[in-house]
């Protein structure tokens, strides 16, 4: 950028306050502010300047008459321009004071002001809303993170990351790093790869989370560990999703379910505190099955009333002695046809029988409707649907298919109705855990048992002989912290004896040699003296996302990828240049090339 005007060097000038600092209490303070131009307006003879950091704003005015060289020189300045001003803090006056801005009792006064640097026009304006596109923001990312909400954003997460050191520190846990390249990892996406300059032919895999470590950690005596760390997953990116992403991960030695919910409960009430919310422990807990049958989701979002199966009040409106489900939804009054109509199809597409027209319900079956309504506790103006499966059963665990495809049409209702019932308030915050997981899952497409949550997870004490008898229903010691139907982490009580990790590998179908291959290093650490352990890993991501009231973890990953997993500030990946790849040993093929 050619420089238009002769820029002022920083000296030895200091700053006195932040741009959010001054108060009426300051009035007649000689201070010395630095940051951004947010406004600029010129009143003739007053220039005034709307000075910013990332502490807030500052309203500065240059008076011609009192300070000739400081008026000219504040003329010059535009939009993101970089200053510096002196002046005396004098209070606005009556009528002049901004409810809307912590400073807006003062201005400063200016006598002085150094230009730092300008700025070319930015690509978009430095506001809270901006109407471009993601992808610009993203390009010029550091314009972006200006943005008061993205600064908020980002403060607060490292206000959070803060007070979890601070918790975890204060219940004896150490906090300890472990490798980032390494070997594939259990969590079942694919593996981001590096390769071995030194060992041609070799790859190092970037951790898809700590686990296998934090386990050793525990079978090297430190008893409890946390670390927030990078996790690397090679997986499609969705609005809670990306592939590189932070996890507050964390074990310990001798627990029960109920010493790492004792751990992570004062956690998640320091960490929302330091956001702004109170919330109540200890959190309500569902079993798996029950958050199933009540919210046909493993993470339900308790803010909306549960589901109800109600084929014992209505065999009749059943099919195939599958679940019959009364879906509430408050506050809606009488849906048109049209919501009707598009509500049917909603559930339709996902296997569903709908029974939409609730005037005729209650005329054909009065009384057990009656009784409908009664179990869902559903008021005058609130809306029941009636859905059940329209077809064959499906799956191994078929109930399960109805009553997650009820829970869809549930939350599209909630979603579709919320303007008129606003219970989708992302300020109440509803945690709860989600225990007794299955242990595996089916996998159609490889048409074998998968871990449901990793394979070093124990099995319920009482489910062991069901490992290889019936899988479909043997329970895990696992459990996930849900808020408000987010998925906020993900834990279990592990595998610490050898024997036992043998039936697990062998109930998944690794065989002895594959299993070895793949994590024979922790298979040998459980026989040389393994404690019983277990733990947890929050999303710190999705966990900012949520207390920041925002929609996608972009908006509080400082530098996030694209869908297509490009950062587009600096558009990575790149090819590299042909002399790198010969020393790694790598040719490329294919890639349309
Ligand atoms: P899990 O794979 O469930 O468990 O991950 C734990 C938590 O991490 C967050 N998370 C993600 N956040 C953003 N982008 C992603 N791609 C992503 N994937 C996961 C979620 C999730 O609940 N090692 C086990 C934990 C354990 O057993 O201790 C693990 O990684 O909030």
């Amino acid at each position: 950028m050619e420089t238009a005007i002769a820029l002022d060097f920083l000296g030895d000038l200091r700053r006195t306050h932040s741009c959010g600092a001054l108060r009426a209490a300051d009035e007649g303070k000689n201070v010395l502010l630095m940051g951004w131009v947010h406004r600029r307006r010129d009143h003739g003879g007053v220039v005034f300047v709307d000075l910013r950091d990332r502490e807030g704003l500052t309203q500065v005015v240059f008076h011609e008459d009192m300070g000739k060289a400081a008026h000219t020189r504040a003329e010059l300045v535009r939009p993101e321009y970089v200053i510096a001003v002196e002046g005396k803090v004098a209070l606005r006056g009556a009528g002049a004071n901004n409810p809307n801005l912590a400073t807006g009792e003062v201005e400063v006064v200016a006598s002085a002001i150094w230009i730092l640097n300008e700025s070319r026009t930015p690509p978009f304006p430095v506001e809270d809303e901006v109407s471009v596109s993601e992808d610009l923001r993203l390009k010029y990312r550091y314009v972006d993170l200006r943005r008061p909400r993205m600064q908020r954003n980002i403060m607060l997460r490292s206000k959070i990351a803060f007070a979890v050191r601070e918790c975890l520190h204060g219940q004896g846990y150490l906090e300890i790093e472990t490798p980032f390249m390494t070997r594939s990892t259990p969590e079942g996406a694919r593996d981001y790869l590096v390769p071995c300059r030194v060992q041609p032919g070799t790859f190092y895999a970037l951790p898809q989370s700590p686990q296998i470590f934090k386990q050793i950690l525990m079978v090297s005596g430190f008893d409890k560990y946390f670390q927030i760390v990078r996790c690397f997953r090679d997986e499609d990116f969705r609005a809670d999703r990306q592939a590189e992403f932070t996890q507050i991960d964390l074990e310990m030695s001798f627990p029960q379910q109920e010493r790492v919910f004792e751990t992570i409960e004062p956690l998640m009430q320091r960490v929302c505190e330091v956001a702004g919310f109170q919330v109540a422990a200890p959190f309500p807990r569902l079993t798996y099955a029950q958050a199933m049958r009540s919210y046909g989701s493993d993470k339900p979002d308790c803010r909306i009333p549960p589901m109800h199966p109600v084929e014992d009040l209505l065999p009749e409106l059943a099919n195939n002695n599958l679940p019959l489900v009364a879906i509430h939804v408050p506050a809606t009054g009488a849906p048109s046809r049209k919501e009707r109509d598009e509500l049917k199809a909603f559930g339709q597409e996902r296997g569903l029988r709908v029974y939409d027209d609730v005037k005729r319900l209650e005329r054909d079956h009065a009384e057990p409707m009656a009784s409908v309504r009664a179990r869902c506790g559903a008021g005058e103006n609130d809306l029941v649907v009636l859905a059940t499966w329209a077809g064959e059963p499906k799956g191994h665990r078929p109930e399960e298919t109805v009553y997650q495809a009820c829970g869809q049409l549930r939350l599209h209702c909630a979603q579709k109705f919320n303007d008129r019932h606003k219970l989708l308030d992302p300020k109440n915050l509803q945690f709860l855990w989600v225990v007794d997981f299955p242990m595996f899952e089916w996998d159609e497409e490889e048409s074998r048992w998968n871990a449901a949550h990793h394979p070093f997870t124990s099995v319920h004490d009482e489910d062991l002989e069901k490992l290889t008898a019936d899988p479909a229903r043997c329970r895990a010691k696992s459990y996930d912290l849900v808020l408000n139907g987010s998925e906020m982490g993900s834990g279990s009580i592990r595998i610490h004896r050898r024997d036992v990790q043998t039936q697990v590998f062998a109930a998944l179908g690794f065989t002895e040699e594959e299993a070895r291959r793949r994590f024979g290093f922790l298979l040998e650490a459980l026989e040389y003296g393994a404690p019983p352990h277990g733990g947890i890993a929050l999303g710190l991501d999705r966990l900012v996302m949520i207390l920041a009231g925002e929609t996608s973890i972009r908006d509080v990953i400082p530098f996030p990828k694209t869908a297509r997993g490009t950062d587009l500030m600096c558009d990575a990946p790149s090819e590299v240049p042909e002399r790198q790849l010969r020393e790694l040993g790598i040719s490329i093929r294919g890639h349309g090339k």
